[in-house]
């Protein structure tokens, strides 16, 4: 552990508010990389003689920050991990950050199924980090989980996640396109989750250099419409799920009419829009038939 002053350390926060800097940011490199959170910081007055202790020593600490500033690398990357619901996971380039608003797939998926006694196999489809299939698993204690990806690195990161977060074995890991490897399954998941790579070409070309220069390629970009892998996982899910099994889509704010038109074809009904908590459509829902 590194020793400073409290009074370095507020000097130096009060800097980057001057600077009007994300002060966001900060608390979250400070937590993430000095080990040191907010509450934390809180409970100290800036002209008490306290000191901290930080993980890593002051001056690279900084040089951390202005790696972030100067090339818009999201802090998440700087530190090797990210905050998601109530977990902390690992992550690499090769994995997306989780977003704030798939948290609620979580919530979405529980609610379908009801009962939690109920025992489901689930898919969660293109895992990443494996944040959605890991939240699903430890709050639904009956449910067992499958969870896939293209990138044999980013389904290593979601399985080391998983690992970290549980002594369980409640997941399997696949790696492939959609559905392939899961052959052995066919006709028996009751759910399938998917949060694909749905931005359209013309937006993923004006995304900030914060997305583009550092998160996967492969994790976002949905080809010229947005909705190239959505249509691959929709019209292979009826040999997958079992009758009546659902399907959970996370997607682009102006993509689900599209998206309930595609599982009509496919055979799906109670088709539903559910809005995020910014009051966006995103994520589209439907029960095989
Ligand atoms: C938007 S990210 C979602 C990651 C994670 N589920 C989350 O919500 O944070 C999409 C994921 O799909 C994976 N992916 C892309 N193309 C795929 C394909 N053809 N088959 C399976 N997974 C794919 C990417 O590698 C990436 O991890």
């Amino acid at each position: 552990m590194y020793e400073i002053s409290a009074k370095d350390l507020f000097l130096w926060i009060r800097d980057i508010k001057k600077n009007r800097e994300d002060i966001d940011d900060l608390y979250l490199l400070l937590d993430l990389v000095g080990g040191v959170s907010r509450s934390d910081l809180f409970l100290l007055k800036i002209n008490s003689n306290d000191k901290i202790f930080l993980k890593i020593d002051f001056h690279s600490l900084k040089k951390r920050w202005i790696e972030h500033t100067q090339l818009s690398k999201p802090i998440q990357y700087i530190a090797g991990g990210a905050y998601w619901r109530n977990f902390k996971f690992e992550i690499t380039a090769d994995v997306l950050i989780p977003r704030v608003e798939t948290e609620q797939i979580v919530e979405i998926a529980s609610d379908i199924i009801g009962s939690k006694d109920r025992k489901i196999i689930f898919a969660d489809l293109g895992t990443g980090s494996g944040s959605i299939a890991i939240a699903l698993v430890l709050e639904n204690k009956n449910w067992k989980g499958i969870a896939t990806d293209i990138d044999i690195n980013a389904l290593k990161i979601a399985e080391k996640n998983y690992r970290k977060i549980s002594s369980e074995s409640n997941i399997n890991f696949y790696c492939g396109n959609w559905w392939e490897p899961l052959v052995h399954y066919a006709g028996r998941i009751d759910l399938a989750i998917s949060n694909p790579p749905y931005i359209p070409r013309s937006v993923y070309e004006r995304l900030p250099s914060s997305v583009i220069d550092f998160e996967p390629k492969k994790a976002l970009y949905g080809g010229e419409d947005g909705l190239s892998h959505i249509k691959q996982i929709i019209s292979d899910a009826p040999n997958f799920l079992v009758k009546g099994g659902w399907l959970i889509l996370e997607n682009h704010f102006d993509q689900s009419k599209k998206i309930k038109n595609l599982l009509r074809e496919y055979g799906f009904d109670s088709l539903n829009t559910v809005n995020d908590t910014f009051g966006i459509g995103r994520f589209t829902i439907g029960r095989y038939k």
